[in-house]
């Protein structure tokens, strides 16, 4: 029997190749070898997003066309929705009693999100209790594994302590999950911080060829190359990242050759890599067109995933309340 994982995204805006290239692929690639579980984890964008929830809604099916549209397979893998299925809720309650406060209090991701989105209010109780949340959404479904970035890892170690708390004082109900860290990917943004709406920097799998290769211009290559004439270091040029990903790899070393003895000119390898950015991105997009005249279509994804998770999501409630005698 294969192994089960689980994985969530927040659904806070439109999805971009930070997205693509730090998780979609990978639960792409471990669609073949595991019983995948993928969901949008509206609950959790409430605890940030409590005061602009139109977003929420509208991001729902447009993140489930782009799954679609890289290559998730609803037949192969249950996509949910987590506000669907009630019992995550009745979960989250019955971890929040066996949490102790300091486990949420020491959380390295709470403290930086505090510090950094100072625009929101985040001093609530659902924000501080962003991975009980979480917690319940893993162990609902007894997964393996959760594949995440590297920033998710603290909340799948604090999903394995309430795992074990809630053993040994109740019973074994749930196995304890490893995190499957995501191999790292090195898409930055155009301004070479880390890919986010919030940003500015962001290249969407909705953008036309007009806007990628408007964008690409935008790109920062080698700050130490000022002219055309000065030899380039395509180590620490973004734009060759970019290459390495959408580029074949013969052309890949001729313009890594030529960057270095500066027999190409920084627009002219921009040009290139626009190109092969928009062909690799346009059948996402047609796959995208398709699913968007055919929303009776999404909605049936949404569905048949609900009702596969929700059966999951009872039997272990009964087996949670049977432990906790409740
Ligand atoms: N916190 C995750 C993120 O921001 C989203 C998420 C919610 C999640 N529940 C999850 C990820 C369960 C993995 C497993 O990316
Ligand atoms: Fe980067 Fe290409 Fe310019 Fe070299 S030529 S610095 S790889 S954009």
């Amino acid at each position: 029997m294969k192994k089960r994982i689980l994985s969530g995204m927040r659904p806070t805006g439109k999805m971009h190749l930070g997205h693509l290239h730090g998780a979609l692929s990978n639960w792409k690639r471990l669609q073949e070898d595991y019983e995948c579980f993928y969901f949008i984890a509206d609950w959790h964008a409430l605890t940030s997003e409590y005061a602009n929830t139109g977003i929420i809604k509208d991001s729902i099916d447009d993140i489930i066309i782009d799954w679609v549209s890289v290559g998730l397979d609803p037949e192969i893998s249950t996509f949910f929705i987590q506000s669907h299925i009630k019992e995550h809720a009745e979960l989250h309650l019955i971890f929040s009693m066996i949490t102790p406060l300091s486990w949420l209090e020491r959380n390295p991701t709470y403290k930086e999100q505090l510090k950094e989105l100072t625009q929101k209010d985040l001093y609530t109780y659902g924000f501080l209790g962003y991975p009980v949340l979480q917690a319940a959404d893993i162990l609902m479904y007894k997964a393996n594994g959760v594949p995440v970035g590297e920033d998710q890892a603290p909340h799948v170690e604090m999903t394995r302590e309430i795992a074990r708390r809630f053993n040994h004082l109740y019973k074994e109900v749930f196995p304890v999950p490893d995190v499957l860290l995501a191999p790292t990917s090195k898409i930055l943004g155009l301004d070479r911080r880390k890919m986010s709406k919030s940003y500015g920097n962001a290249i969407f799998l909705t953008d036309t060829d007009d806007d990628i290769t408007s964008k690409t211009g935008q790109m920062i290559t080698d700050p130490q190359r000022a002219r055309k004439s000065d030899p380039g270091d395509p180590d620490i040029c973004n734009v060759f990242s970019f290459h390495e990903i959408y580029t074949p790899e013969d052309t890949v070393k001729q313009i890594e050759k030529d960057c270095r003895k500066a027999a190409i000119g920084c627009v002219d390898c921009k040009k290139i890599m626009a190109k092969n950015l928009c062909s690799a991105l346009s059948p996402i997009r047609e796959k995208r067109k398709e699913l968007e005249s055919d929303i009776s279509r999404v909605k049936d994804i949404i569905d048949q995933g609900n009702k596969r998770a929700e059966i999951i999501a009872q039997q272990t409630m009964a087996e949670v309340k049977e432990a906790v005698k409740i």
